[in-house]
């Protein structure tokens, strides 16, 4: 597709929202048309940060994205907002955009909160992460990574990735199973049983491309994506479960051949997830995904604005 026609995008909410060529266009820009730093400018559309999660990586580049493209931005999390006090996620929406605000960049505790929202009021959402449910640009700036490592998108048709730990609690790697076959990634899914995703679409299949056997099948793979326990959604974390976590699917050096890549959206739990060893390796490509968040994430304010 020409790198030169601009292509139309409300909502950024998942990676349904992506046609095949808006997904190429988006990969491409990224890649080698990352738009260049540009002075504050009044009459670009201003970003609200609405962060009712902790993050670091997502919500710091989102800003420096949002700056970089010479907008203003205006961030607001739970704590001293009226969140506090009740106020729904639309009523605060309908509020910031009277006030001028007009491409929400959203973290919510709640899986799908920013679904019903979408075409609620004249304003560009992007979902960074919604409880269980989706983390979009993660998933494109994980691909993007990929993609520079490997010379381009077109070298990833058959790339085995496999990705690894608490699957079920896992946004990124909801999102992941939608992205991979649109690219021609194969996927392969490594979890304890009891951490087995129950609500995945079918499309995914999941019976094909999961399993609990870490030691048999890591070997097969070009890339390996290792994933945090998500011990904020579940109820209790029982000790002995964390520990089987970790000696059945903990990837340490010794898993990885010299060449196997590895990956991680953060933040990392080392000696837990990921082992101590790992710490430093030149096969992570953990720092080089935070870099390229900065340069997807420029590339979405800017197509999502109708600037791009
Ligand atoms: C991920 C998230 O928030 O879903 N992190 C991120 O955005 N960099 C993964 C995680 O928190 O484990």
């Amino acid at each position: 597709m020409s790198a030169n026609v601009t292509p139309k995008l409300k909502n950024l909410l998942s990676i349904r929202d992506l046609s095949d060529s808006l997904l190429e266009m988006i990969v491409h820009r990224a890649l080698f048309e990352s738009p260049a730093p540009r002075a504050f400018d009044p009459k670009k559309k201003s970003v609200a940060l609405i962060f009712l999660e902790p993050s670091t990586r997502t919500r710091i580049s989102f800003e420096r994205a949002a700056h970089r493209t010479g907008r203003l931005t205006t961030f607001m999390e739970a704590k001293g907002s009226s969140v506090e006090k009740g106020e729904s996620l639309k009523d605060t929406l309908l509020n910031l955009r009277a006030l001028g605000l007009e491409i929400f960049v959203i973290r919510s505790p709640h899986t799908g909160a920013l679904e019903e929202l979408r075409d609620a009021g004249p304003w560009s959402l992007v979902n960074a992460g919604d409880g269980t449910g989706e983390h979009p640009t993660q998933a494109l700036l994980d691909l993007c990574t990929l993609a520079k490592s490997r010379g381009g998108l077109d070298k990833l048709r058959g790339l085995k990735l496999g990705i690894i730990g608490d699957l079920r609690r896992s946004r990124v790697a909801r999102s992941w199973g939608l992205l991979a076959p649109k690219v021609g990634i194969e996927l392969r899914f490594f979890s304890p049983e009891a951490w087995k995703p129950t609500d995945w679409s079918a499309e995914v299949n999941l019976d094909k491309s999961w399993t609990h056997s870490k030691q048999k099948s890591l070997g097969d793979l070009d890339v390996v994506m290792a994933l945090r326990i998500q011990k904020e959604r579940m109820n209790t974390l029982d000790p002995e479960e964390a520990e089987d976590f970790v000696h059945h699917f903990q990837v340490s050096a010794a898993d990885l051949r010299p060449d196997q890549a590895f990956m991680h959206p953060g933040p990392v739990n080392w000696g837990v997830e990921l082992a101590h060893d790992l710490n430093g390796d030149p096969r992570s490509l953990i720092l080089g995904q935070v870099e390229m968040g900065l340069s997807l994430r420029s590339v979405v304010l800017e197509i999502l604005s109708g600037e791009a």
